[in-house]
């Protein structure tokens, strides 16, 4: 058993095998109508391992010439994001401990070489609100700390269903993705994993 970071919760299994189904459909929508992008690093241009994109009034993303961001549309459509499906705004509800709706959901999809750096979610403007993210399809090794990059970290493996919360005390914790375990989960007929983040990206308006 890991002793986790405060303010960093794991909760194995808490979207069952219909409910990972229907978010999944949702998500397929969401994606046709907002297709998957290449993100790049900030100045240097060089890509991400993973494929992005985002529903909600806001999305996350990061390019060569704008670097990291929030903005209202997708950056090759132009369009405006899909809206965040309701089967995820439930997941927000009932682990965000947090009373106004999330502004962004990030949508990342790791084939099976595919790895996220350590980071910290520091673009939005309101810490309150925790992270909350929901795993699809193949597990991986995730890989958390404390708010120094030094720090020690613990890993553990995220499965198709599990939700993470980094809020409170872990809200600015350092995490990442190690490795993804191909063939671990039959949910994304092609294999991979999908991560969905939602986050509160603006403080409520007073009133
Ligand atoms: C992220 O921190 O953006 C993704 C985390 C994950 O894939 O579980
Ligand atoms: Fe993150």
């Amino acid at each position: 058993m890991n002793t986790l970071p405060n303010g960093v919760h794991h909760i194995p299994g808490a979207l069952d095998q219909d409910a990972q189904e229907a978010l999944l459909e949702a998500i397929r929508a969401m994606v046709s109508e907002a297709p998957l992008f290449v993100p790049t690093m900030p100045r240097t241009g060089k890509p991400m391992s993973v494929r992005m994109t985002n529903c909600g009034p806001l999305g996350w993303l990061t390019d060569k010439e704008g670097g990291y961001r929030y903005q209202a549309t997708h950056p090759e459509t132009g369009r405006p994001w899909p809206a965040i499906p309701p089967a995820l705004l439930a997941v927000w509800e009932k682990f965000a401990g947090y009373p106004h709706p999330p502004e962004a959901c990030l949508v990342n999809y790791y084939d099976h070489t595919a790895k996220m750096g350590l980071h910290q979610d520091r673009d939005e403007r309101e810490f309150a609100a925790p992270v909350v993210s929901v795993s699809l399809g193949d597990a991986c090794l995730f890989r958390v700390g404390g708010r120094s990059r030094s720090g020690k970290t613990v890993s553990f493996r995220l499965e198709s269903g599990d939700v993470v919360v980094l809020g409170g005390e872990g809200r600015m914790s350092f995490h990442g993705v190690d490795r993804i375990y191909p063939g671990s989960s039959t949910l994304l007929r092609n294999g991979g994993r999908i991560n969905l983040t939602l986050r509160r990206v603006n403080p409520p308006n007073p009133g």
